[in-house]
This record gives structure tokens, sequence and C-alpha cells, in this order.
């Protein structure tokens, strides 16, 4: 009986293996091997195991398998079911009931002793006993990528925030992750900001010569509308900032300089924002289109060389092999303009073939908006013509909708432009401020300060994250830093409740007692949280950070749950140190789920 079982006290546990394998995963490999006895032919098939609303897991897998054996899929299953669980089949100890339902269905439950001893093992475990899936996989991702000299706008800010996410999942399952910043950083609009700043010595646009309070990513942003102002009102100025790009581009000192000048000061911009979102990126992840500039010219005298790249109209282009216009006609990678300069086509062609030759890539990932995925579909397709790129490398555009405001119209201010970053950001902890400040009326001004800038960006982050991201999204002060719904305040908050209740238990060790018995919410809640590592997965699988978001929601859902029917403090043993262990387990899931987000999780708040 279940009495045999001696509590687990994780102080003196001996052996803590570094991956717990997921009840899900175990589940699913009992289902899988009652099959292989049962059918041998069957051996190895996935019983499509999920989690659900009517047990604890599902296997619908026989709906497809049983027609492999010509069966009936309820006859399969209920064969199925007579070798997994109590009575009589082999797998007692995992299970504690398998039900067949509707047309071949199985639902399995599993005991509470493993489940108990589930919660032990993640908690002793580094990590959490999430495995390291990706281990060894080299992966490049390219996101972020703002313009010098202009300003970062919201679609920026998605790139930004889901890029650093799922380099941060990625690391976290092992993953070598290389992050590059594909900074807008050459082209004919540098020939005219170099210009003007030659043409006019007094423009101020250094953050140090601006008065206070002036932001240093808006500086060369005004730089770029009074040299964009004057290029357009002026032909001979224009003239003359074409004839600056040819300095530029063979490497006249002068111009050179001032271009990095230009540069340097919008980077320092662009890494206050990363500083303040907690972004990973630094200056030593820059690579952005001007570091291709050498490799150019091998990328089209290679391609001609395949017999891919053609003239046509004096520009040599590359046509697709698979997508065409309206026309009908084959849409052509611009190589060479017929003016003899190089673009955005060539540019990302030299980018692709860097990271799969040089950095040596086996996956590379292309965190951009959707309405780039025919440029992206191209320099893919001709990757693999030209033989740069093999079936072994996974590479993929991912793809993210436009930011939209509350009323569903493209996020713009009342004058037209885009909204500059920093205004958002300000917005969202101004609203988090008040919203804070209502539930905390004691907290001092700076504390006050210091958790509206964490709810506030932490709201931002959570919205931007938590929807799925080739959506167009409703950018909504009012509703991201809400206390409840499903929002990283929420979250921020759900994680605080928990390290008050683990601060009143004072030093209470934590032991689990793996023969207690099982209130409902215990079960709800320790088979989410058990499932945090299967939703990293599936995240790194998808690419789709929200799976990581509603995940957490849910877990924190079935805490509040499980708070409200158990109590925790006032428990005897062995509940009590049982439900401290889980409290102990939620609290860190949030943690660490939160900070694969890249949401901080503070103490309190
Ligand atoms: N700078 C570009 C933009 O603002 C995004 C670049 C994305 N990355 C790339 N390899 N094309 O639209």
């Amino acid at each position: 009986g279940l009495g045999e079982w001696p509590a687990i006290d994780l102080r003196r546990s001996p052996t803590v293996s570094e991956h717990v394998e997921s009840l899900r995963d175990r589940v699913a490999a009992a289902v899988s091997s009652a099959i292989g006895s049962a059918w041998p032919e069957l051996t190895d098939a996935d019983p499509v195991v999920r989690r659900s609303e009517h047990a604890d897991f599902q296997s619908n897998g026989a709906l497809a398998l049983s027609r492999h054996v010509a069966a009936r899929p309820a006859e399969f299953a209920a064969e199925l079911a007579g070798h997994l669980g109590p009575g009589g089949g082999t797998e007692t100890e995992l299970l504690r009931d398998v039900q067949v339902s509707g047309p071949g269905f199985l639902n399995l439950s599993v005991t509470d002793h493993v489940l108990w001893e589930q919660v032990a093992a993640r908690l002793a475990a580094p990590r959490l006993g999430v495995p390291r899936g990706e281990a060894g996989r080299r992966t490049v991702i390219d996101y972020s990528a703002p313009n010098i000299a202009k300003d970062l706008h919201v679609g920026h800010l998605r790139s930004t925030v889901i890029g650093d996410s799922l380099a941060r999942v990625l690391a976290h399952l092992g993953a070598d992750v290389i992050r590059q910043n594909h900074l807008g950083d050459w082209g004919t609009p540098f020939g005219m900001l170099i210009q003007y700043l030659d043409e006019h010595p007094d423009a101020t646009w250094h953050r140090a010569e601006l008065a206070d309070g002036a932001s240093a990513v808006s500086a060369p942003n005004q730089l770029y509308r009074d040299a964009r102002a004057a290029f357009d009102a002026d032909p001979e100025f224009a003239d003359r900032s074409r004839t600056r790009v040819v300095a530029l581009q063979s490497g006249d000192d002068a111009t050179v300089a001032a271009w990095r000048d230009i540069v340097a000061e919008s980077e320092r911009g662009f890494g206050e924002i990363y500083a303040r979102l907690g972004i990973l990126l630094t200056p030593a992840d820059s690579a952005g289109e001007s570091f291709y500039n050498s490799r150019l010219d091998a990328v089209v005298r290679d391609l001609r060389d395949a017999g891919l790249a053609e003239d046509s109209d004096g520009a040599v282009v590359v046509f697709s092999a698979s997508a065409t216009g309206p026309d009908g006609r084959p849409i052509p990678l611009i190589l060479r303009k017929r003016d003899g300069g190089y673009g955005y086509d060539t540019t990302d062609l030299a980018t692709i073939r860097y990271r799969l030759e040089e950095l040596r890539a086996g996956r590379i990932l292309y965190v951009v908006d959707a309405r780039q995925a025919l440029h992206f579909r191209l320099v893919f397709e001709t990757a693999r013509r030209a033989s740069w790129l093999a079936d072994t490398v996974d590479v993929e555009h991912v793809a993210f909708g436009t930011v939209l405001d509350a009323d569903g119209r493209p996020f713009r201010t009342r004058a037209g432009d885009t909204v500059g970053l920093t205004a958002l950001l300000d917005a969202a902890v101004e609203r988090a401020r008040t919203v804070v400040g209502e539930k905390n009326p004691e907290l001092d001004t700076a504390e006050l300060d210091r958790i509206a800038e964490t709810a506030g960006v932490g709201a931002v982050k959570y919205a931007e994250l938590s929807t799925s991201r080739v959506k167009d999204y409703a950018f909504d002060v009012d509703r991201m830093v809400s206390f409840s719904g499903d929002t990283g305040v929420y979250l921020q908050y759900a994680h605080t409740r928990i390290r008050s209740i683990l601060r009143g238990a004072g030093d209470d060790g934590v032991s689990v007692d793996a023969a207690a018995g099982m209130h409902p919410a215990e079960r709800a809640l320790a088979i989410a949280l058990d499932g945090f590592g299967d939703a990293l997965t599936e995240v790194a699988a998808t690419l789709e950070p929200h799976r990581l978001c509603t995940y957490l929601y849910d877990t924190a859902r079935a805490f509040t749950d499980f708070y409200e029917a158990c109590p925790v403090l006032t428990a005897p043993p062995p509940a009590h140190g049982n439900r401290l262990a889980l409290c102990r387990l939620t609290a860190a899931t949030l943690q660490q789920g939160l900070g694969l987000l890249g949401i901080e999780a503070p103490e309190r708040m």
C-alpha cells in the first residue's frame, strides 16, 4: 500500500537528478509501451498524450492507430486500457485510473504518490529539472534591428521583446545562442545626414549638447528630420548628399568619421532603451548592414557563377523560382540596382551566408514584421538554390503582426508620426504607479517609483508576449497594467503573494511526504507545475512565447484555487510541509518563467 512510501527529506535527498522527466512524458511512454506489447507492429507509435480537463491526461492516439490494426477505435482503446493502470495493468505506481471515453479517448490519472514525488524532485533539481532539449544547437537570432538616426518604434519594440524572450528560452534549454542586432546603419540616408552636418556645423544633435531631459534616442532623430527636409526641398543639396554616399562607400576618412559618430550616438540611445527594458543585447551583438559591406561583391559574383543571377533592365537580379507577382511574372530579388548600388536584399543574402558559413548556425531565426514575409521567402529560397543552405539547418522568419491603438488603427500620434518608445513606456509606468499606489497606500515614494517602473515595463513586455505573435495587437495601457486578468502585473503580484506566505513560514523545513493523500486543488496545481518544461519545449518548437504566458497564467490561477481551498501555514503535518513545497515550487516556477519572458519578479509590490 501507499503507507510504505517514506517521506522525502529534500535536505538529505541522495539522488538529485538534473533532468526530471515530466509526468506527461512518463504517461506517454507508458501508453506507448502498452501499445507496443499489445500490437508489436505499433511499437514506438505516438499515443498523443495531452493535459486534459477530464482527467490528468488524455491520450487520443487510438483514433489514428486503430486503423493500422483493423480495430474500431473504441475497442482498441478498451484493450489498451486493460494493459495499463490498476487491475492487471503494468503501471500501478504511475497510473491510478484509466478510463475509455468517447469514440476512443483514454482518460489517464496518475497516483498521488508520483505527483508528490515529482514535486519533491523538481524542487531539489537544479533549474526545476527542465531538460536541455536544445543542447548543442547553435541558434542565431536576428532581432530588434532598429535604424540609426531614427527612433525605435513599436514595431521594433515587438521584435526586441519577442526576440529577447526566445533568446532566453532557447539558451535556458541549452542552445548556443548568438544574438545579432542587424542595425540599419548603411545606405543612402547617411549621405544626407553627413552632408547636412558638414553644411550645418552648429547643428546640435549630441545628447550632451541638449537640454536636460532630452532623450538620447530622439536627438539623432531630429538630425534625421532636418536633413530629410533639406533633402526634399533642395535638389542641389540632394545631389551633394548622393556624392557624399559615394565618399562614404569609398572610405573617405572625414566622411567615415562622421558616420561613426552618428552610429555611436544612436547606439547609445538604443542601449538606454535596452537597459530600461532589460534586453540582453549589447554593442557586441551589433552586426549591422555595414558589417556585410565587404561581402556583397562575392554574393553577386557567386550567384552569377551559380547561374542564378541575371541582368534585367540594367540591374542584376535573381528571379524567384516559386513566387510570382500579379502580372504572373516571377518576383526578383535585387542584387545590384541600376545605379550600381547594393540594397536590403543583397545585404540579407550576405547575412544568411555569413550565419551559415562563418557562424556555423544550425538554426537561424529572423524576428521581423510579418510585412517582410515575401522578402525572407525569397532570401531563403535563393540561399537554398545556391546550396548555401542545407536541409539540416532550420531557417525561420519569426513573423509578428502590426501594433494597433485601442481603436484598432496602426499606432500613431496625433501628428501622424509613429509613437516613440520612451513615451509609451512612460505612460505605462505612470499608470502602474497609480494602480500600485492605490493598492499599497503605505509605500514611500522611492519604493513606489521602483515598483511602478518594474510593473509598468513588465506590463508592456507581457502584453507584447502574451498575444499570438502573428496577430495584430492593440496597445492598450489601461488594460495591460491591470491587477486582474492575464497581465504581467497579475503574475508579478501572484508571485509576491506566495513569497509573503513563504516569509510567514520562516524556517519551516520543506519535507514532502509522498504517502499523503491529495486534495483536488493540490493535484491540479502539482500537475500544472510539472508541465513547466513541457511548456518551454513547446515554445522552442513553435517559437511562440505566448504559450509560456498562458502556462504561467494558468499556473497562477491554479495556485489561487489551491490557496482558497487549502490552508498552508495552519495545516497540520504532513499537509503543512507538502503545501509549503507546492508554494515554493510555484514561486520558483513563476520567477523562472517570468525571467524567461525577460520580466522581473520582485519580492514585494
Ligand atoms: N532594420 C529593419 C527595419 O527596421 C529590420 C531588419 C531585420 N533584419 C534583417 N536581417 N533584415 O525594418
